[in-house]
């Protein structure tokens, strides 16, 4: 086991030097401060876990499938679609979990119900939206109006209409990942997302050219920085702020990259 995780590591520092796409397993977080500086995870009787949904601020509430906002307006376990309404179709599909949303709007919202896997190029442009191949590929309509699947996991190429709906950048002409360039300020210059479920580039502010830039060097960052600067990608391992293992998660939404290094990882260690 450690020495997969070890494999893992040098897999994922090689590839993915400064950006992470993971999330450590709360348990992974050795110090209370390193802990509580994740939105995620909670400190109780000397250790870190995942955090009660009820628990998470609303604005993280919904990014990782696991928790959901209810038509309460308060943070709960993610649970069955039906209870679940949102006020574009778009959010029923990634921010109530994975589901699909009716057609029409009841009382000014769309009711979310669970969806049937579909594939998208075959599905009528009144069926398309609303509908996923799997987890990690949903159908919406392109812009000659066929039905078209899209991944989830980068901003890249997704329909600028529901480009802010997965937290990319919609501000131009098509659909992007922030970088760290993208207009932040001192105060913000941390992360920069592609979209929810992508790849996470980390950042840092540059005092002499007052600019936003990639950051070249994790080595300088403490402990409790560790897990702040990185939204829970690294974690302190033997003295050093470490690249998060792939998290071993039903509910994580996984790609190509992860498995394949998985694949490499299993080869290496037989
Ligand atoms: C989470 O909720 C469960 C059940 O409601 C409760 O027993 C537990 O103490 C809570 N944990 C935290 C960290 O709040
Ligand atoms: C940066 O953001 C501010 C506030 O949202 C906005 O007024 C300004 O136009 C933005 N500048 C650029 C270059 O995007
Ligand atoms: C900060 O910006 C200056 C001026 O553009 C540049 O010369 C320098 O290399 C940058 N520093 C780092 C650490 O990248």
């Amino acid at each position: 086991m450690s020495k997969k995780i070890i494999l893992c590591f040098i897999f994922l520092s090689a590839f993915q030097a400064l950006s992470t796409k993971n999330r450590c397993d709360c348990t992974l977080f050795g110090g209370q401060t390193e802990c509580e500086n994740v939105p995620y995870c909670s400190w109780s009787n000397n250790a870190c876990g995942l955090k009660n949904c009820s628990n998470i601020i609303l604005e993280r509430c919904e990014t990782f499938f696991r928790c959901s906002i209810n038509p309460a307006g308060t943070c709960e376990t993610t649970g069955d679609c039906s209870k679940y309404t949102a006020t574009t179709q778009i959010d029923c599909m990634f921010k109530r979990g994975n589901c699909a949303a009716e057609a029409t709007q009841t009382n000014g919202v769309y009711k979310c119900k669970s969806y049937t896997a579909v594939t998208c190029a075959s599905q009528t442009a009144e069926n398309c939206k609303n509908s996923f191949e799997n987890e990690n590929s949903f159908c919406w309509l392109n812009s000659q109006g066929k039905c078209q699947s899209y991944d989830p996991n980068t901003c890249s190429g997704i329909p600028l209409e529901i480009c802010s709906n997965l937290g990319c950048d919609a501000s131009g002409s098509e659909c992007k990942a922030y970088t760290c360039a993208s207009n932040l300020t001192v105060n913000t210059c941390i992360l920069a997302n592609d979209g929810y479920f992508g790849a996470k580039t980390l950042c840092k502010w540059n005092t002499t050219s007052q600019k936003c830039e990639e950051r070249a060097d994790i080595t300088e960052l403490t402990q409790n920085q560790c897990s702040l600067l990185t939204d829970g990608g690294y974690y302190w391992l033997d003295n050093k702020c470490t690249v998060c293992p792939v998290e071993d998660d039903t509910d994580d939404t996984s790609n190509a990259i992860l498995l394949s290094s998985l694949l490499i990882i299993h080869l290496l260690v037989q």
